[in-house]
Order: C-alpha cells, then sequence, then structure tokens
C-alpha cells in the first residue's frame, strides 16, 4: 500500500519554508527533509553540477520511501526538474519555479523585482514564465547570493546582515517595485527584515503554499500513511542543523547524515 511519504529537498535550511508549509497542509504524512549543506550555495555552481547533487539525493530519497519527491529550492529546480522527469518517470517530482504570475497580477506600480540566485536566473524555467507572465510589467531582477549565506549563518537579524539585505533592496526600492518574488527558498525567512527595510512598500511574494497545494494535489489516489514521525538529513553539520531546524520553523528534532554523503 501506499504511504504518501514525502521527500523534500533543499540545498540548505532554505526549503524549510517550503516544509512548514507542507506540515500545516498535510498533517499527517510524513517527510523525510534533506538539506545538501556539504555543497550549499548552488546558486553560483553549474546546472549539471548542481543535478549531479540532485540525483544523489533522489535515490536516497527512493531508498528510503519516498513517493513525491520535492524540490524546495528554485536552484534545483532550474537545474534539475526537466532531466528528473525524464530520468525517474515513476517518481512525481514537484519543483518550484519563481512566483512572477501572481506578482504581475497584483502589480500595481507595474515594476516587479525578482530576489534570486544566479542558477535560478540562468534556468529555462525562470525564461518561460518571463515569457507567460511578465510581458506588460518591468521586471527588475537582482541575484542576491549573499543572502543565503546570512540564512545559512542565522546572522541576518544583525546590523552587519540588514546592511547587506538593504543593499540588495534598495535599488528595487528606487525603482518602483511593488512586489517582490522571493525566488529562493531561503528569503522568506527574511520576511521581517525585508518588511522593514522597504518600510511595508513591498508585498513579498513567497511560494511556499502554492508548493505544499501542488503537492497534495500529486499525492497517490490511495494511500495509508506510514505510521513513522519526520526525519531530518544534512549532508553538512549536524548540530548546526538541529539549531536551524528550532531557530527557523520551531521544530526539536534530531537530524544525521546518512553514510553515502
Ligand atoms: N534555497 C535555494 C533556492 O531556492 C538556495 C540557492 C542556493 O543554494 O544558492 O534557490
Amino acid at each position: 500500500m501506499n504511504t504518501g511519504k514525502i521527500g523534500v529537498f533543499d540545498s540548505g535550511v532554505g526549503g524549510l519554508s517550503v516544509l512548514r508549509e507542507i506540515h500545516r497542509l498535510l498533517p499527517d504524512i510524513p517527510t523525510l527533509y534533506f538539506a545538501d549543506q556539504k555543497h550549499v550555495p548552488y546558486g553560483p555552481r553549474p546546472h549539471t553540477e548542481i543535478y549531479g547533487f540532485v540525483r544523489q539525493v533522489t535515490d536516497f530519497f527512493i531508498a528510503n520511501g519516498a513517493e513525491v519527491i520535492v524540490l524546495a529550492c528554485h536552484a534545483a529546480s532550474a537545474a534539475a526538474l526537466y532531466p528528473l522527469r525524464e530520468d525517474y518517470p515513476h517518481i512525481p517530482f514537484v519543483g518550484i519555479e519563481p512566483a512572477v504570475k501572481p506578482a504581475a497580477i497584483a502589480t500595481k506600480s507595474r515594476v516587479i523585482g525578482v530576489l534570486t540566485t544566479q542558477a535560478t536566473a540562468d534556468g529555462e524555467l525562470y525564461r518561460k514564465v518571463l515569457t507567460q507572465f511578465a510581458k506588460d510589467v518591468r521586471v527588475i531582477t537582482q541575484v542576491a547570493p549573499r543572502l543565503v549565506e546570512l540564512v545559512e549563518a542565522g546572522t541576518f537579524h544583525t546590523e552587519t546582515g540588514k546592511a547587506v539585505i538593504a543593499d540588495y533592496l534598495n535599488p528595487l526600492i528606487d525603482a518602483g517595485v511593488d512586489q517582490l518574488v522571493l525566488a529562493c527558498t531561503h528569503f522568506p525567512f527574511l520576511a521581517d527584515e525585508l518588511a522593514e527595510i522597504s518600510d511595508g512598500k513591498m508585498t513579498l511574494v513567497d511560494p511556499g503554499l502554492a508548493v505544499a497545494k501542488q503537492v497534495k494535489r500529486v499525492l497517490p489516489m490511495q494511500f495509508v500513511p506510514a505510521d513513522e514521525s519526520h526525519a531530518y538529513f544534512t549532508s553538512g553539520d549536524v548540530k548546526a542543523f538541529q539549531l536551524a531546524l528550532q531557530r527557523l520553523i520551531g521544530v526539536s528534532a534530531s537530524a544525521q547524515t546518512p553514510s553515502i554523503f
């Protein structure tokens, strides 16, 4: 019998912003979360290299009973979503694309900002949503790799952290952006700082809930949830990851590094 078990993946702790929405929407379904912190950040890496990492995690998830796999990472989706669907045709993959569509619908200033990383900005998924949904609006793409570092290190509340965020945000504020697409799953954790720096003038577009709804749609038609709790894995430092779990989504759980990583 199917268990509906979901594997959720990111380069680091960013995907926890998607995982918390999946837990809210599907509280009875066990999840596996994998943070590839040995290789974070993915943003500056070539797509082929990212694809290699994602395949390894996909094999790990499948070996551990995942029936649906969520790429809770824009960079991993940009690099791997299409090839994964070809290479593993029996597994439903849920990817994540920059949420340009809702931003383009909601903007009043007709200027939207997309805060992202290089691997996502270079991807086919981004080109596709721009062509489809952003014909009548101006889009400013801001590649912000240091924001990934801030969230990984947990230093975004500090004065130095806020100054880094402001450096990326000020040109968007000056350009009249009123909708800010968070096209990296690390960035929803910066919501308070982004709201403070932009003085509430930008609506933050976080795709986490939309991804969770898509996960619900692709779950097997019939399943009996496995009688298991959620499990957490990292290819990096286990203690640091456990702290981040607590700090970012209020989960106290132990994590492990599987021996193959
Ligand atoms: N959370 C990843 C994303 O959504 C972070 C990218 C990175 O590792 O650079 O793209």
